[in-house]
């Protein structure tokens, strides 16, 4: 059995709105419930794990690799909701999307604060290297 990413957990201040919102905004099917998660799962089969917590969360960041019919949809609701979006991970660049790779990518945050990336091509694939 080769090794596959499986799960990971993102503290959240109502687990259940933050699920929804990211399986809304990436097309995915309704989170589930289980024990204490709400859990995304993604067509590769990992789970995202949303967990409520009362203490401070720290700031994470999830990327997603996107079709591109998958990655116009999603963009295509980041700007429907008015949601803010940049083009780099250090969110310097508002307002704007990038062609790492020849491909396409835009950051957005989660009702939390988490950084989540949505791109075309894999870091790399397109010889890009910051
Ligand atoms: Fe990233």
């Amino acid at each position: 059995m080769a090794i596959h990413f499986n799960h990971t957990i993102l503290l959240a201040r109502d687990s259940k709105t933050s699920a929804d919102f990211l399986a809304d905004m990436l097309g995915l099917p309704a989170p589930r419930r289980w024990g204490p998660f709400y859990m995304v799962t993604t067509d590769n089969d990992a789970n995202l794990d949303y967990m409520d917590t009362e203490d401070e969360i720290v700031r994470q960041h999830y990327a997603f690799l996107v079709g591109d019919g998958e990655f116009e949809a999603i963009f295509n609701r980041i700007r429907e909701r008015n949601l803010r979006y940049w083009a780099d991970p250090g969110q310097r660049k508002p307002s704007e999307t990038n062609d790492h790779d020849n491909g396409r990518g835009v950051y957005f945050e989660d009702p939390n604060g988490h950084l989540v990336e949505i791109i075309t091509r894999a870091y790399g694939s397109g010889g890009w290297n910051p």
